[in-house]
């Protein structure tokens, strides 16, 4: 059964499906990219090509989304704590970081795709950095879809530098305390100005959010399913829509 819109939320104004999609869509999908290195341990291959793979996947997934109509796609490509990795694995991701701007960002472009970073970026080697603000101030103008990437993003830095802006603002006497409000503290985040999250999938079987976009997910639907990062394709994206078409969303009423 495809749910009705006038199930769905009242924040949440399903897009009109693109082509042969679900009747609901969800406007804004993140999802955490999981399961690279098993993936190339199954097949006693170095991780790093787990992570091309994986790069394939971002490319099929991209265009899958645009076909169902996906207004926002957030990927968690790089987070906070991936630092902790090898100096050689982080080398690897940040080399395919540059080549998938290289390979992708005039396609993105001409889709009218808006490309948008939370994080910090600036962590990344200079020339990286400096790709990734080119690809941002290209595509800024762009009116379509928006490709939202996590590059050294950590969910409670995140809000931590925004506490941090809030803070400021009291000590500087332009904000009374009493004037917090959740919209206060959604507007000093990385993603203020991205359509509220609604769809979180998470691959490879693990069942936990990672640091990942904690306050957005507050009532975002969350799928989980065990196909690892780079086998996910268009039918894993639809299988997901699909159940996420099929759940009530209640916000806490009833
Ligand atoms: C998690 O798999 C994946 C990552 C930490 C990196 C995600 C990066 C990509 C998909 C490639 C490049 C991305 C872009 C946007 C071009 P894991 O290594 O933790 O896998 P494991 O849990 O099986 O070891």
């Amino acid at each position: 059964m495809i749910l009705s819109r006038s199930r769905l939320s009242r924040k949440t104004a399903p897009a009109p499906a693109a082509g042969d999609g679900p009747a609901v869509v969800p406007r804004h999908v993140a999802i955490i990219m999981d399961g690279n290195g098993r993936w190339a341990k199954a097949r006693h291959l170095p991780r790093v090509a787990g992570h091309r793979a994986g790069a394939e996947a971002v490319r099929r997934t991209l265009r899958a989304s645009a076909k169902l109509g996906i207004e926002c796609v957030t990927l968690y490509a790089f987070s906070s704590e991936n630092w902790k990795r090898p100096e050689e694995e982080i080398a690897d991701l940040t080399g395919l970081m540059k080549q998938f701007i290289r390979s992708e960002l005039d396609e993105i472009h001409a889709s009218n795709i808006r490309l948008r970073i939370i994080g910090d970026h600036r962590a990344f080697e200079p020339e990286a950095a400096a790709m990734v603000d080119e690809a941002v101030a290209r595509t800024a103008g762009n009116t379509g879809s928006t490709l939202v990437v996590a590059l050294n993003y950590g969910s409670q830095d995140e809000l931590a530098r925004a506490m941090r802006k809030l803070g400021e603002r009291i000590q500087a006497g332009t904000l009374d305390p009493e004037a917090i409000s959740p919209d206060l503290i959604a507007a000093e985040l990385d993603t203020a100005d991205l359509p509220p999250l609604d769809l979180l999938i998470r691959t490879s079987g693990e069942v936990r959010l990672s640091n990942f976009l904690l306050w957005q997910a507050a009532y975002a639907e969350l799928f989980f399913t065990d196909t690892l990062w780079p086998d996910f394709d268009e039918a894993c994206l639809a299988a997901a829509v699909d159940v996420y078409a099929r759940r009530e969303r209640r916000y806490g009423g009833r």
